[in-house]
């Protein structure tokens, strides 16, 4: 049982993404409840409460604040095995309020997404940095966008080449596990736009064993967790 939760508020992608544009929240007796892309699966977003997709939600940091709040407190998401929060990108209000509603809940660690280029590697280890000083463990790094082939002459090419050697040697450096590589795959793009799940569309391709070796690999670390947390209780 999953529930996802789109903390994005400026920008919410994850309502298209997930097939589910125009949806909207219902609230019930018990508070509002997910939109469900199936039965195991509720998601909440604030594009669910927007009149249109392309209306522009123009916040201050309280009002974000108070709105991840009700996500967290008034919905209703039932009895969940994971619960998972795309945030923006930064180290921000969202961020802030995320970590310190979930305190006392315990969160299990981040994945923190990169591309390999080194403009990118400087903003994610300042995420790296904001989850050392707010203490949220990290489960590891993701570098996505690694590499290109060419459906033509399958040959491969980096797009963004890792000219300071990538997530790889960022991890290494800094003693963070590396999830995995997901490399470009114009399928991709198609696929979010068309709110359809990548793994089903194109089962056979390289991204997609990437992506479900990154998912094992994100739950060994959790089943390890739980199984420490009960032990020490
Ligand atoms: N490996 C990939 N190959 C091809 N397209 C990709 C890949 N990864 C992501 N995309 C596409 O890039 C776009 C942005 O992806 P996504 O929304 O996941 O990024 P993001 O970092 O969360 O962006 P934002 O900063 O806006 O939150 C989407 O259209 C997505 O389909
Ligand atoms: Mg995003
Ligand atoms: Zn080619």
């Amino acid at each position: 049982q999953v529930a996802l939760l789109d903390i994005d508020i400026c920008g919410p992608s994850i309502p298209k993404m997930m097939g589910l544009e125009g949806e909207q929240v219902h609230q019930s007796g018990s508070g509002w409840s997910p939109v469900y892309v199936e039965e195991n699966l509720g998601v909440m977003s604030v594009g669910f409460l927007l009149s249109s997709p392309d209306d522009a939600v123009i916040w201050r940091g309280p009002k974000k604040n108070g709105l991840i709040k009700q996500f967290l407190r008034d919905v209703d998401w039932g009895e969940i095995d994971y619960l998972i929060v795309d945030t923006p990108p930064g180290t921000s209000d969202e961020h802030l309020s995320i970590v310190q509603y979930l305190s006392a809940a315990h969160i299990d660690g981040a994945v923190i997404i990169t591309t390999p280029q080194e403009v990118s590697l400087q903003d994610v280890r300042k995420e790296i940095n904001f989850c050392h000083k707010v203490k949220v463990p990290i489960i590891g790094v993701v570098e996505n966008m690694s590499g290109f082939i060419c459906p033509k002459c399958k040959n491969e090419s980096q797009i963004f080449p890792p000219t300071t050697g990538g997530a790889e040697k960022m991890c290494q450096n800094l003693n963070i596990s590396l999830l995995g590589k997901v490399p470009l795959d114009p399928q991709i793009g198609k696929s979010c736009d068309k709110g359809q799940s990548f793994l089903s569309e194109v089962p056979e391709s390289p991204a997609t064993s990437s992506y479900r070796s990154i998912i094992q690999r994100i739950q060994e670390y959790c089943d390890l967790q739980h199984f420490q947390e009960e032990k020490t209780i």
